[in-house]
């Protein structure tokens, strides 16, 4: 697992599955309430862990953002539980009631889209997302005052990141969503239309380098 400080308030966790040569993200963002952006599966949570507490010390980490329900994003969560018991598990109605189904019940809080959370210095808002499984409602999450979207699997790259942060330019990035990523017409368009309306200046994806736009 590879780390970088992407931005003064934001950390970057990356680990790379050769089988699938694709890498997976976390992200640390200090609020100063610090909040993590996806788990990962519960092999990486392991490693992850200390990795978090070097950063915050013995702080407790507050919050943790899930997407949507898949091990990539929520696989280490009943891990991170054993170690920070508090923690807050913000996420959809549809991934609250997945989260349920595998006995955790306690600490969710559900967020739908259009909310909007203010945490520390940071006005964290919700945007929905079909998720791939059965385009269930996912949600991706915008940082306002500094433009970053956290945006899941939307925006991804397959490989190893040479840099972890590299320049692309939002039009593009929009445009090229597609059937395959969201195969549903109404539901990709939708997605297309709420992504437009944002004023962005960085991208922060599930898997691949972060993406500063132009
Ligand atoms: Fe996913
Ligand atoms: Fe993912």
């Amino acid at each position: 697992m590879k780390e970088y400080k992407v931005m003064d308030n934001v950390y970057l966790f990356n680990s790379y599955v050769d089988a699938i040569d694709l890498s997976f993200n976390q992200f640390l963002v200090l609020t100063p309430i610090p909040m993590l952006i996806h788990t990962g599966a519960i092999d990486r949570t392991e490693v992850l862990i200390p990795k978090i507490q070097e950063v915050i010390g013995s702080s407790p980490l507050e919050y943790v953002f899930i997407s949507h329900f898949e091990s990539d994003e929520c696989g280490g969560l009943a891990l991170l539980k054993n170690y920070y018991p508090q923690i807050k598990a913000i996420c959809s109605q549809i991934t609250a009631r997945q989260l349920m189904g595998f006995g955790i019940t306690s600490n969710i809080a559900v967020v739908n889209p259009q909310d909007k959370m203010k945490i520390g210095d940071s006005l964290f808002e919700f945007i929905s997302y079909p998720s791939e499984m059965h385009l269930w409602e996912g949600l991706i999450m915008v940082e306002a005052n500094q433009g970053i979207l956290y945006s899941s699997d939307l925006f991804i790259r397959t490989g190893t990141i040479q840099k972890s942060m590299e320049n692309s330019a939002i039009n593009e990035e929009i445009q090229n969503i597609n059937l395959h990523k969201v195969p549903s017409q109404e539901a990709l368009e939708r997605l297309k239309r709420d992504l437009s309306a944002l004023h962005l200046n960085y991208l922060m994806p599930g898997h691949g380098p972060c993406l500063k736009l132009f």
